[in-house]
């Protein structure tokens, strides 16, 4: 990657605070932030007291590490993240997440909000990403730092999917269109990413995975559906309604992921 001397100041930062090798690290989407409240013997690190972490101004992010313990492993847990739809670059977008595996983390679970483009998905179902399409334009990847076949690590998300079994919580899988934003889409361009393979779609995710593939980490997605797609209800999208669907699925959410942590460290 282009060198970036803010990353550099970033992993110094996280290791002046005590951020060092966890055994998985969670980056929450939109409303999903509750999770971190699960974590034990936590610690809280405002993203204000980090030096070279862009912090992002959208509503439904907390804004900081929480670092501490889950199911007898390491945990780190991201509350809030900067997308490229407020004007950050994509090797700002995926600082953080370089900076993570730099400092020794080798398991990321990166989640988000999306919307359903599957007709038959409503709010509240939570999804494993199986792949992406990325739609935003640019990649975080350097020539250098080759594709991936396969993005999303099948370990992982075979973990993810036995937990949800156990614990009787619904949980699908599907491709993750990834846009720019930060409009939501119109009924035509879901059609046309129905057509495409999509079965949801969000703003934000793909950039972090691709990274954190290159900095040699495995990584599972989870999108929870906060709505219909454009044209599939009828009604008019809102951010609020993101985060109260946020709201009404986190504990579902948070269930998965505690009761998971420990087998996506081993
Ligand atoms: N489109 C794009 N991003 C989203 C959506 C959507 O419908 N819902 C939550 N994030």
């Amino acid at each position: 990657m282009k060198h970036d001397s803010q990353l550099e100041r970033l992993v110094e930062s996280l290791a002046k605070h005590g951020v060092g090798a966890v055994d998985v690290a969670f980056v929450l989407g939109s409303g999903l932030g509750e999770f971190a409240e699960r974590i034990q013997r936590a610690r809280a690190i405002p993203y204000a007291e980090i030096d070279g972490l862009p912090v992002s101004g959208v509503k439904g992010h907390a804004g900081r590490l929480v670092i501490g313990e889950l199911g007898g492993v390491k945990v780190l847990a991201q509350q809030g993240r900067v997308h490229l739809y407020e004007g950050w670059s994509v090797s700002e977008v995926t600082r953080a997440v370089r900076a993570i595996a730099k400092r020794g983390c080798r398991r990321f679970v990166l989640t988000n909000a999306a919307g359903g483009i599957r007709p038959e998905w409503r709010p509240g179902l939570l999804m494993t990403i199986r792949d992406h399409l990325n739609l935003q334009g640019r990649t975080p990847l350097a020539r250098d730092e080759a594709g991936y076949a396969r993005p999303y690590d099948e370990g992982l998300t075979a973990a993810l999917h036995e937990v949800a079994k156990e614990r009787g919580i619904a949980l699908e899988s599907g491709v993750y269109a990834g846009l720019l934003g930060p409009s939501y889409e119109t009924p035509a361009e879901i059609r046309m990413l129905a057509k495409l393979g999509a079965d949801a779609v969000g703003m934000s995710t793909v950039a972090e995975t691709l990274a954190a593939r290159a900095c040699g980490a495995r990584v599972a997605g989870i999108s929870l559906i906060t709505n219909q797609a454009a044209g599939i209800s009828g009604e008019r999208l809102s951010h609020e309604e993101v985060i109260a669907a946020g709201r009404e699925a986190a504990g579902r959410f948070s269930d998965l992921l505690e009761h998971a942590a420990a087998s996506l460290a081993r």
